[in-house]
Parts: C-alpha cells; structure tokens; sequence
C-alpha cells in the first residue's frame, strides 16, 4: 500500500477546504506518519510499523491453487457476489471462530474488506456524531480514526496488565452516562491487543460483558490477533460468553494474508441485516476472487499447521525484544510481556516525550510509534509502541539496543536542561491506520 505524505498544515493551501463535509475534519494524516518514509530506509530498523510476516506462507501450492481457481471457477469468481459474503467461506469461519468458543451462524455473518471495513460499517450504523464510544487506553489507531471520520466521541478506559478494569469501565459509563451523553459502545481488542500487548483477564470477561449489558450498551469485540497465543493458548472470545449484546470481528490479516484484505464481522440475529445493507452501500460485496481463495486455503491447506509457524516466528521475535529490553533498557523504563500478538507497549521515565524524541530516535537509524497516536485525547506522551512482527530477531535487537542508547541520551538531557528540551513536538496526534 502506497502512503501520500502527511500534508499536515498545508490546509491553507487547499482549494476545497470550505466545500468538506464536517466530518472529513476528523480526517488528518498522522505526523508520525511524515517519518514512515525516512523509518522505511533500510538502514532503519523499524519497530513501528504492525505488518505481519509472511515469508512462511506456501506461495508455489497458493499460486498455483489460485491459478485452478480461475480455471475451474472463473465466472464465479472474477464476478459480483452477495454482500453477505460467499456461503462456504462463511461456513468456513464457522470452523475458525470456535478455535475460541464461538458457536456462530454463517447467517448472522457479513464478510468484509479486511475488519477495518467492518469497524466502519458498526461504526456508520450505530454512531451520531457526538455520541461516546468507550475505548481500552490506549486503543489500536485505525478504530480512533473510524470513531473520528464519524464523528464520534472517544472516551478511554483504563488498563492494567489484565487488561481493560472493570471499575474504570464502571466509572467511565456512569461520568459518560451523567453528563447527558449516548454511550454506543465499548470497543475492544480483548486477547493480544494492540498497541498494549495485554490480555483481558478470563476472570474479568463476564464482568465486563454484564456491566456493558446493564448500561445498555453494546460490545464490539476486535480480534484480529486471538490465535496468534505464543504457546497455543486461546482465550475464550467475549462473543462465545454473549451471543445478544456482542458484534464480534475477525480477520485473515493475521493468520492468513493481510494483502488479501478478508475480514468479517459476526453480529446479533437483529443487527445483521443493518450490517448488510451498509456493507451493499460501501462496496455493493467484498472481492469474490479474494474470498474464494481464502475458502479454498481452509480447505485444502493446513491452515493450523500455518498458524502454529507464525506462532512460533512471533514467539521467537518476542523473546529476542524482551531480552534485549532487559539487556539494553535504561533504569526507569517499563513494558509489557505479551504472550501473544505483536506489540510491546513501553513506558519511559517521567519528562521523555516519546513524540518529540522520535525524529532523534530515527537519526539513530531506529523507529517506534509515539504513544500519543493511541489516544484520542492526547496522552499517551510517556509511552511507545514498539512491534516485533516484522523485523529478523537480530534486526530487533539491534533496535532496542539503538532504541536504548537514545533513551539514554533523552534521560541525560533532562537531567541536566529539564523538561522543556524535549517537549517541542508534543501534544494531540490524529490517528491513522496500522499499515505502515
Ligand atoms: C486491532 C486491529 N483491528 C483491526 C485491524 C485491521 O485489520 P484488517 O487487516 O483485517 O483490516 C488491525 C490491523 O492492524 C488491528 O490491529
């Protein structure tokens, strides 16, 4: 995917800036995403970007399976389909939801491009603008930029290492609930999340689902990374505990091939046929081609075995990140050791600014993503998150070790100059989606 550069503070140079609809200014590039051209550089190692490693996947077996396809079922194939998505595609997910406990109907599926697609159709279907949806903080950046496009407020829960608090949900609900304003819905990534690393607690699950049903409010479970546990451990999916209040969403991004761009979204019986119909109005269906080839992967390759390498390639690039954080990470810094997923989520000493470090981290020939891009509502300026996805181990290393002596080196300055000299480029950042 090909990026423009952020055109940020160009906007008085744009001719057709009085003719945008209100909504299009919740649709800025993010600044970080400026530096994603010089962090692409090969002499970078970057620790930023959420790509998923496919070197793993069988190309010759896929191509040529994807060559019969077109033999066998061209006109099919290269043809529109149904909104909903092809039925034994659907019946497939079927197979790969209960992997964590899910019991779905391919009826109550919509398959979509990529779940993006499907946090924009929840998104559009639920959501005025002004009304609230509940977020973990930090939050993964293309939902804040969906929940912005429609103008639609985020309020943060907080986290721990268990994951999202249930008293902080609590709260939230109530201070939302008592200054006038429509909460919508909780939005999640309970199992692996992203930017985090952090699991919601199986024995928080069915609290946070009773207290979002008491308060009226529904669950939109995201969970792109759930089968990707480094040891083989699955969690139970929030949707396998509430079938009534939960829009669950999945996706091969991570598992299969993000490229191909299949997701889907599985709601309650009564919202499906919204879904539809938005879905019919975003993109009349999503590529037949696409999810065909998806339908026959699961068919005839083991599609297991596949997930169990990429656990195993995931497992190995954590471990060489925690130990080199050990290794290398100045005194004060903390992070999160995720047993599945992606992402590291660092915390840096009292007075770092994570956003205004990064064009001094990149000079150093090493990139993350500042923790401001997480949140809506600027914090996150003490926080990054760094990916172990894509780079070798020894490239990983190599970073945090770059990444370390930087920090060492921010740590320094403000010990002696104090705050101010790292706090140029701080404050709000507009999130962008997780490509780069
Ligand atoms: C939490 C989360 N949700 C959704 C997505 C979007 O994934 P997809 O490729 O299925 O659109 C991502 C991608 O990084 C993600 O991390």
């Amino acid at each position: 995917m090909t990026h423009e550069p952020a055109r940020r503070g160009s906007h008085s140079l744009d001719p057709h800036l009085h003719r945008y609809a209100a909504r299009a200014t919740g649709m800025t590039a993010s600044e970080v995403r400026a530096l994603f051209a010089v962090a692409s550089r090969p002499e970078v190692v970057s620790l930023a970007g959420g790509m998923p490693n496919l070197a793993a996947l069988p190309l010759d077996s896929l191509s040529a399976e994807v060559g019969e396809l077109i033999a066998a079922e061209g006109l099919t194939a290269l043809q529109y389909g149904s909104a909903h998505g092809v039925p034994a595609l659907r019946e497939h997910i079927c197979d790969v939801m209960a992997l964590e406990g899910i019991t779905g109907h391919p009826d109550d599926m919509v398959v979509t491009v990529g779940s993006q697609m499907a946090l924009d159709l929840v998104t559009r279907i639920f959501c005025d603008p002004g009304d609230v949806v509940l977020a973990e903080g930090p939050s993964y950046v293309g939902a804040l930029g969906t929940f912005a496009s429609y103008q639609a407020d985020v309020v943060h829960v907080a986290m721990d290492d268990q994951g999202l608090q249930p008293e902080a949900l609590r709260e939230a609900l109530a201070a939302t609930q008592r200054a006038g304003r429509r909460v919508k819905f909780l939005y999640t990534v309970p199992t692996f999340q992203n930017p985090a690393g952090v699991t919601l607690a199986v024995s928080r699950r069915a609290e946070v689902l009773d207290i979002c049903a008491a308060a009226g409010v529904l669950v939109v479970e995201d969970n792109p990374y759930g089968l990707l546990g480094f040891d083989g451990q699955t969690y139970p999916a929030l949707r396998s505990m509430d079938h009534e209040n939960v829009i669950y969403l999945g996706s091969f991004s991570k598992t299969f091939a993000s490229g191909l761009r299949v997701g889907w979204a599985l709601a309650p019986h009564a919202v499906r046929e919204k879904l539809v119909l938005a879905a019919e109005s975003a993109a009349l269906c999503a590529p037949t081609l696409n999810q065909l080839i998806v339908s026959r992967y699961l068919e005839t390759h083991d599609w297991k075995g596949q997930i169990k390498s990429f656990q195993q390639t995931y497992r190995e690039r954590r471990d060489a990140m925690l130990s080199a954080l050990e290794q290398h990470m100045p005194a004060g810094c903390t992070w999160t050791r995720p047993d599945g997923g992606f992402f590291v989520w660092l915390t840096v000493p009292e007075g770092v600014d994570t956003k205004a470090m990064q064009p001094r981290a990149v000079t150093q020939r090493v990139a993350y993503v500042p923790g401001t891009g997480f949140y809506a509502d600027g914090f996150g300026s003490r926080q990054m998150r760094l990916s172990f996805c894509y780079p070798t181990p020894e490239r990983i290393t190599e970073g945090v070790r770059r990444l370390a002596g930087v920090l060492a080196d921010e740590i320094d300055l403000l010990a002696t100059f104090g705050p101010t000299a790292s706090r140029l480029m701080s404050g709000p950042q507009t999130p962008s989606p997780d490509t780069e």
